[in-house]
């Protein structure tokens, strides 16, 4: 019989390139569970795949989670409140959504008898890193933000609590790249945002190290874990070691594709600096990206200078909308 994979948080940023991935390149099954925080147009594509797709509409922290596990093989969360902007703007809900409703959905995900349970964390986990050393699943958490602390939080309940269902951790690199969602408040997308309508690009922390990963690479390594998991609970960064940059290094490469002036100050207003290895994904399964950042920005470009991204995009598709 075909397995059912539901996607909570379906119509966001990474859950759409899932779920146009698990359509496109599985056989299973995607039911859909999203309260449309940022509307459900992302998600209109899928409606044609007629019987092995369907949406739920519902709030993780409130969904009776009887019916809608009923049938269900593979539990994927990807609904959260993401970054710390939005946490920082919304710190009970951010607990209540990443933190409690999370375990409450493995929970039930277990007592239904789901296989594999799929946690979307963060590498924002490592938070402050002194070293240039590579940091691995085993290295040290040193969560900086009540986003990764929800994350931090969660993930060591799921991987003690659970006993009969498989958990799976993946710790994402910062996304980037194209999906039916989009989202211009992550700093590759900031910076192609601000070369495009100022011509310049404000640098800050410039010598600051973050792990990169394509949207597209994230679904694939969300898809490549999905029923490989037979070591009980297992935790995994996703990315790849050669996309581990300075902040300047991805100005640099906005700068060239679009033109822009760059202005480097020393204030730090994001202290998150850490150089992630991405072995273990790849040594276990044969996992590697396919993307990178200079793809990605030339692609963005080219959606630019044709409009098919227009300012409403560029400003509205973000989790916190700027004042002024
Ligand atoms: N984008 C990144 O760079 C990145 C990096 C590391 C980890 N992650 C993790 O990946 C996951 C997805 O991130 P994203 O970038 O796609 O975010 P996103 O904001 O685009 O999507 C989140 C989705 O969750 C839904 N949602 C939020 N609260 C909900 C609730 N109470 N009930 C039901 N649905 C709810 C929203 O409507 C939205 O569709 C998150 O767990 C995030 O922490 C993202």
């Amino acid at each position: 019989m075909t397995e059912t994979v539901l996607v909570l948080g379906g119509a966001g940023y990474i859950g759409t390139a899932l779920v146009a991935r698990l359509l496109r390149d599985t056989k299973f099954n995607v039911r859909v569970l999203d309260d449309l925080m940022y509307g459900g147009d992302s998600l209109l594509p899928y409606f044609n795949f007629k019987e092995r797709f369907s949406f739920i509409r519902g709030d993780i922290r409130k969904v009776d989670p009887t019916g809608l596990l009923r049938g269900v093989d593979y539990v994927v969360n990807v609904a959260a409140l993401v970054g710390e902007p939005i946490c920082k703007k919304f710190p009970v809900e951010a607990t209540q959504i990443n933190l409690d409703a999370n375990i409450r959905m493995a929970e039930a995900s277990e007592r239904a008898g789901v296989k594999q349970f799929v946690f979307s964390s963060t590498c924002s986990n490592y938070g402050l890193s002194k070293s240039d050393e590579l940091i691995d699943e085993a290295g040290e958490l040193q969560p900086i933000s009540l986003y990764a602390e929800t994350k931090v939080q969660s993930e060591q309940k799921l991987l003690h609590d659970f006993k009969k269902m498989k958990v799976t951790v993946l710790r994402f690199a910062t996304a980037y790249g194209l999906a039916s969602r989009v989202r211009f408040d992550l700093l590759l997308h900031e910076f192609i945002r601000d070369a495009w309508k100022k011509k310049k690009i404000v640098v800050y922390g410039a010598e600051s190290w973050r792990p990169m990963v394509h949207v597209d690479d994230i679904a694939r390594g969300i898809i490549t874990v999905l029923g490989n998991n037979k070591d009980g609970a297992e935790v995994y960064n996703v990315g790849s070691n050669n996309q581990n940059f300075r902040k300047i290094e991805l100005a640099n490469i906005v700068a060239k594709r679009l033109g822009a002036e760059i202005e480097s100050l020393p204030t730090i207003k994001d202290p998150r600096n850490y150089k992630v290895s991405f072995d273990k994904i790849s040594k276990k399964f044969g996992y590697n990206t396919l993307f990178d950042p200079v793809i990605a920005t030339d692609q963005i470009a080219g959606a630019l200078e044709t409009g098919v991204i227009d300012d409403r995009i560029l400003f509205e598709s973000v989790n916190v909308k700027q004042e002024g």
